[in-house]
Formats: structure tokens, C-alpha cells, sequence
């Protein structure tokens, strides 16, 4: 496994990343974006989780999470007693992508190259924190962790060993759930979210 040397200070070096990662300019994304949406939570956390990219609220806001998606899963995440506050969570691509529509602004799915180019950044969120257990959220989030294309629903359910030593697991994107348009189905598709959300909390603890 090519796991570099995990600096001493590491705080400090994830510090020095995000700094750098505010200046980002790997990929076009950067041009419309309001600011980078780094990765937040404890560096000695046993769980990562990664997500797709920075949404509208997270781009105005420069922290991750924190619009409708990520108030779905710091309510999934009580539900299965997961402490958001332990775990690192962070994005697949760190600048929103999106379309303009009047005054509204419309996302867009991040494509291969913005996924790879966003690489560079989580892959050294990674080895700063190196997780013993890491969850993909969605296709762009599967695709960065696993350097392919895979179908959530064939994925979901068993673990994955990274090169790295991680063991990564991958479940669907809480904005999925927010456009099911059925009641009784979304209210079954949330529930099986949150028992993957278990099962891994089971995995950390
Ligand atoms: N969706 C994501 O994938 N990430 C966020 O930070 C917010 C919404």
C-alpha cells in the first residue's frame, strides 16, 4: 500500500491544505463558484464521510453540509447514533457546479475530469486522517473513492478495502432522497439509508 508518512502535525498540514485548496484553480469550477468548500470535522475522526459536491447554501456558506442534504443526514446520522461532531465529512468536488436560471442557481453533475481533478484534494484529506472506515455518498462520490463508475445499488451493503486500507462502503446521496417523489417510497428509501448509516456506525465504534 503506497500510504505516505503521516506528518507529525497534522493539524497544521490539513490547515496549510485547506489554505491551498482555497486557491484552487485545477479544474474550470472555480470560475463560478462563490468559494472552495473544504472538508470540516475532527482529523483523528474513524469515519469520513464524502459526498458529491458543495450546494447552493454550502457555496455561500464555505462549509459542507449545512443546506437541505445536510440537514437529511445530521438526522439520519441521530437516528442511527452517529455523532456528526466525530466524524470528518467532506465533498468529492469542492466548488458548486451549477447553471444560472433567472436568479436561481441550478446544480449540475460534476463530470470525470472535475472529479479527478478534485482528487488531488481528497485524496490528501485522506492521508492526513487516514479513517479506518470511509462512506461514499452517491455515483460522484463511489466514482472518486473507487476510481470507477459504480451502480449504488449494486455497491451498497458490503464493504470495500481501498489500497489505502480503508474500508469504504458506499450508499445513495441524501438529495436522492430529498426527490423521491413518492411518500411511502421515500419514507422507505430514508429508512434503509439510515440502516446502512448503522451498520456503519457499527464499524467505528
Ligand atoms: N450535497 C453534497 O454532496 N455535499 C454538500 O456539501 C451538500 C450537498
Amino acid at each position: 500500500p503506497k500510504t505516505p508518512a503521516r506528518p507529525s502535525n497534522v493539524t497544521a498540514a490539513w490547515a496549510a491544505l485547506r489554505e491551498e485548496a482555497s486557491g484552487c484553480t485545477r479544474c474550470h469550477l472555480y470560475r463560478d463558484a462563490t468559494q472552495t468548500v473544504f472538508g470540516e470535522g475532527p482529523l483523528d475522526a474513524a469515519l469520513v464521510i464524502v459526498g458529491e459536491q458543495p450546494g447552493d447554501q454550502e457555496d455561500l456558506a464555505g462549509r459542507p453540509f449545512v443546506g437541505p442534504a445536510g440537514q437529511l443526514l445530521d438526522h439520519a446520522l441521530e437516528e442511527a447514533r452517529i455523532d456528526r461532531a466525530s466524524i470528518y465529512v467532506t465533498n468529492a468536488v469542492k466548488h458548486f457546479k451549477h447553471e444560472r436560471r433567472g436568479k436561481r442557481r441550478i446544480h449540475q453533475t460534476p463530470d470525470t475530469p472535475e472529479i479527478n481533478a478534485c482528487r488531488w484534494w481528497l485524496d490528501q484529506e485522506l492521508d492526513l486522517i487516514r479513517p479506518r472506515v470511509l462512506l461514499a455518498m452517491g455515483a460522484t462520490a463511489a466514482r472518486a473513492i473507487l476510481g470507477k463508475a459504480v451502480t449504488i445499488s449494486r455497491t451498497r451493503g458490503a464493504p470495500i478495502a481501498l489500497e489505502n486500507g480503508i474500508e469504504a462502503w458506499v450508499t445513495v446521496h441524501p438529495s436522492f432522497l430529498l426527490r423521491v417523489p413518492d411518500e411511502a417510497r421515500k419514507a422507505q428509501e430514508r429508512a434503509r439509508f439510515v440502516e446502512d448509516l448503522r451498520g456503519i456506525g457499527e464499524r467505528v465504534k
